[in-house]
């Protein structure tokens, strides 16, 4: 039974006096049976940290490669520990489209995080080109066994799956075809790494709304989601994670 997995991502909004009221919100809210994860900026991170009740998971929205050194405007692993942030997303699609992170680099910060003990949500996802050619499972497929590369356990990944045509554009990708996909990825998964790949949670992200919740959540091979413009407003978040209590 994979718990279903509510996660937030802030992406470059709220400042730490904005997030602060938030807190106030999710704190005085009770929630049975769901995982719920925020991932706000680098610089809300501590400050969240510390208000938010402990049960609430916090993520970075990414993470630097490297471990230390001279790499202007990075962050590392060891600093997020240092700040009790054990969890990070990895290979969001605005950080491989508009940041140009290949496979490649996104492999090396996977390799990293996971060799440092922290948690990954690896994302991926098409463009609407791909989606229309017709090539979308392959180049999923392509993307997640890249990003993977030597990696060994799937203990501390998830997956998310967000086509990008459905990112911040009102247009979700219905929640068949969302199922689809995200059974292709654990078929992969099992594929690579056998029955451990039956407990990997997958969430799917792209315009996951109050409305739509229910319905995406509902799905067998979707373990969650991942939202970004609902996830700025508590009433709408908390109305998220009720969704996936007990499903
Ligand atoms: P929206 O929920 O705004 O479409 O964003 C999804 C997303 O990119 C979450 O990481």
């Amino acid at each position: 039974m994979r718990r279903k997995y509510i996660c937030g991502n802030w992406k470059m909004n709220k400042t730490s006096s904005e997030a602060r009221k938030f807190a106030k919100d999710l704190n005085n809210s009770e929630f049975k049976n769901v995982d719920v994860l925020i991932a706000p900026s680098f610089v809300t991170l501590e400050s969240l940290r510390k208000e938010l009740k402990s049960e609430i998971e916090i993520a970075a929205q990414n993470i630097s490669q490297y471990e230390n050194g001279a790499y202007t405007g990075e962050v590392s692993a060891e600093m997020l520990k240092d700040i009790d942030v054990n969890s990070v997303i990895i290979g969001h699609s605005e950080r491989r489209e508009i940041f140009k992170e290949s496979n490649e680099i996104v492999n090396e910060k996977v390799k990293r995080a996971i060799s440092e003990g922290l948690k990954v949500i690896l994302c991926l996802g098409e463009s609407e080109e791909i989606r229309e050619k017709g090539k979308e499972v392959e180049f999923v497929r392509d993307e997640l066994l890249a990003s993977l590369k030597d990696i060994k356990t799937l203990e501390n990944i998830t997956i998310a799956y967000e086509p990008i045509w459905a990112i911040g554009t009102g247009k979700t990708c219905n929640s068949i075809d969302a199922e689809e996909m995200c059974k292709e990825i654990r078929n992969t998964l099992i594929e690579e790494y056998t029955e451990e790949a039956d407990s990997t949670r997958i969430l799917y992200g792209g315009s996951v709304k109050p409305e739509n919740a229910v319905e995406i959540l509902s799905k067998e091979n979707i373990d969650g989601v991942l939202v970004g413009g609902a996830s700025l407003k508590s009433e709408d978040f908390i109305e998220i994670i009720k969704a996936g209590e007990n499903l």
